[in-house]
């Protein structure tokens, strides 16, 4: 937009003649959504029985490693071009050691390659953050009731090899330690995963609105305190915007506003600001919200794909959202 816009005084211009038919509607749109903008987030588990729906986010359900094989199949039948594995681990293996979370056989691995069995050709994103593994549900190791950061930063990078090893395109460093994007793009290069990617989870706040993704991977019940002392403070910006500068100076490919809709104004900025690719998570609190009002008939379906729209306009190549599958079939039917 030019600094002052050029409007002529009504009636020269009626905003309403190019929003009075579809075509008009569809030659003047301005963002576009379509199936390669989404990440599909996955939950995967290796505890017999705990496959299935999840409470708090009716319609999304643990999947077995067979489950996932067929919803990597229907990610590549609807064009989805990326799916992001989430472990739901054993908890009786769960330690304060979450020497698990490197492990090769892991849940998380093992979905990985089977993924790729079936779906070589969708990329397999990945989360690396202790909390799957850790007995008290923290992302980092707790030391005397402490999140210890560079003690946790080593097992980070453990746990990025082990994922680059069984095959993942695209790594998501969740944790919000500081110093992991580059201890872990240092590794990648140094064991021959040069071509492994980065999607920094960069902005990442400290929300309520992840309480159904914590009951979906089980570590509600077990998270130990908040994760304030490395998430960051939804009152702060330039902090996040700072986060996002230093992941990229770091090797981060790309990077990730999380949660997303309450924080679209930082989706906005850091595309505006840094230019790279840009992604938002619409988080597990926020998939809750939408389909409990749906289903209560409060809300029309319809917000779905205007929430996703939303993304594109503030900026965002693309959202990891647990509506993916449904967006992907609708868009498709749309044409
Ligand atoms: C774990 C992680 C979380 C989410 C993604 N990775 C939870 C957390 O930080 O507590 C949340 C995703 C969602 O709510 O859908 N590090």
């Amino acid at each position: 937009m030019t600094d002052r816009p050029i409007i002529a005084p009504f009636p020269a211009t009626r905003m309403r003649r190019l929003r009075r038919t579809p075509a008009l509607r569809a030659l003047v749109a301005e963002s576009t959504l379509s199936p390669a903008n989404l990440i599909w987030p996955v939950f995967v588990t290796e505890v017999a029985g705990a496959e299935g729906e999840i409470p708090s986010m009716p319609g999304v359900e643990r999947l077995t490693l067979d489950g996932a094989k067929r919803a990597a199949e229907t990610a590549m039948r609807l064009r989805i071009p990326a799916i992001c594995i989430f472990p739901h681990s054993d908890p009786d293996l769960k330690t304060e050691d979450c020497e698990r979370a490197w492990d090769p056989e892991n849940i998380g691995n093992r979905a990985i390659r089977a993924i790729k069995e079936v779906a070589p050709d969708l990329a397999v994103m990945t989360d690396i953050a202790l909390d799957p593994y850790n007995i008290n549900g923290h992302d980092g190791f707790v030391h005397d009731g402490v999140i210890v950061n560079d003690e946790t930063v080593g097992a980070l990078v453990r746990m990025a090899l082990a994922q680059a090893e069984a095959g993942a395109d695209i790594l998501g460093p969740s944790d919000m330690m500081d110093g992991r994007i580059g201890a872990i793009r240092d590794a990648l290069e140094d064991h021959g995963f040069s071509d492994v990617a980065i999607l920094s989870y960069a902005a990442k706040y400290a929300s309520a609105f992840y309480g159904p993704f914590r009951d979906a991977v089980g570590a509600s019940g077990r998270l130990v305190g908040d994760k304030k002392t490395y998430q960051i403070n939804p009152a702060n910006r330039d902090e996040a915007l700072r986060c996002v500068a230093r992941d990229l100076s770091e090797g981060a490919d790309m990077v990730m506003v999380k949660p997303g809709m309450p924080y679209l104004d930082m989706c906005r900025m850091v595309r505006d600001r840094f230019a790279v690719p840009t992604f938002a998570y619409q988080v597990s609190g926020e998939y809750a919200m939408l389909e409990g009002a749906i289903r209560n008939g409060w809300l029309s379906r319809d917000v779905v794909l205007e929430s996703l729209l939303a993304f594109r306009r503030a900026g965002c190549d693309g959202v990891l959202t647990y509506f993916a599958p449904w967006a992907a079939e609708v868009l498709a039917q749309q044409g």
